[in-house]
């Protein structure tokens, strides 16, 4: 990814701060899985004393992870983001009284390309559906790895490919090439970081699919959350291949509304003790 298009991937997450939480659907379903994951890892064990959230947006789950550390450091590359993130926080909104005690957070405008956070300072690391944007996740993953203090742990949520089905298939046999982001396939991901005798990996494939009542809505939902950018060049939706789409997408109705299914890559590591 060059600049340029780094430079749309924060504009477009800035648009989205505001919007961000209405249509996060995807995001909130996925976090909890992490969530779910973290909360038996650290069922017996005492507060972390810091957990970076990488990617953390407009803060969604700042109030669940701030009550595992002491300081909690929230980084994302979109300013209008990490805005929000404090706004939530300064308003109080969301409880964040962990015990006696509460967790001082912190907010770091920065590239995860480019991630400034000292080797061996974290305890936990938790990045949910942020790491696809990276544009070099294999030197991301060591990186990250080297952030963790011995006995970490980093709870991170990627898409890969196959994904945004029937969505993908329909724009792509109406306009006849690919429209929407590819992404790296499951493969890929492992060999970017073996299992060795100091660094324990566990990838957990899943599918999640969201339900939408309209095309519209679904549509809304990707932009709503600033996923909209495209890493390649496609084509505009006129709205004659707009009502094309929706005829097309009708097909695929279910019970609870128009599918959306995603693959998710679950990524869990932990830093063995002594290394
Ligand atoms: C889909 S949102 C996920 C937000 C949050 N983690 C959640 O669970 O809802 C992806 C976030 O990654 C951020 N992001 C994208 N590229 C980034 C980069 N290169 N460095 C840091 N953050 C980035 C975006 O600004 C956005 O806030």
């Amino acid at each position: 990814m060059n600049d340029q298009l780094k430079l749309s991937v924060a504009r477009s997450f800035d648009r989205a701060s505001q919007t961000y939480s209405e249509h996060g659907h995807l995001q909130r379903q996925v976090s909890n899985m992490l969530l779910q994951r973290m909360a038996r890892v650290y069922e017996a064990q005492p507060k972390a004393s810091c957990l970076l959230d990488l990617g953390c947006g407009p803060g969604v789950n700042l109030d669940v992870l701030s009550t595992y550390c002491a300081q909690y450091i929230g980084l994302d590359l979109s300013a209008e983001m990490l805005r929000q993130s404090q706004r939530l926080q300064d308003a109080k909104l969301m409880a964040i009284e962990t015990g006696d005690t509460r967790a001082s957070c912190r907010w770091v405008q920065a590239d995860m390309d480019a991630l400034p956070i000292a080797p061996a300072s974290l305890d936990i690391i938790f990045s949910n559906l942020a790491v696809q944007w990276s544009s070099q996740p294999k030197p991301l993953l060591q990186r990250l790895v080297d952030c963790l203090r011995p006995g970490g742990h980093a709870f991170i949520s990627t898409l890969i490919s196959g994904g945004m089905q029937p969505l993908a298939d329909l724009r792509a046999s109406i306009d006849g090439k690919q429209q929407v982001n590819s992404q790296l396939d499951l493969q890929q991901w492992q060999q970017m970081l073996p299992n060795s005798a100091t660094v324990d990996v566990q990838w957990v494939p899943s599918r999640v699919t969201v339900y939408s009542p309209t095309l519209r809505q679904l549509l809304g939902d990707i932009r709503g959350v600033g996923a909209n950018v495209q890493t390649h060049q496609a084509r505009a939706l006129t709205p004659r291949l707009y009502r094309q789409l929706m005829q097309h997408y009708e097909d695929f109705r279910e019970p609870s509304g128009l599918p959306l299914h995603y693959e998710v890559l679950c990524i869990y590591i932990n830093k063995a003790v002594s290394c």
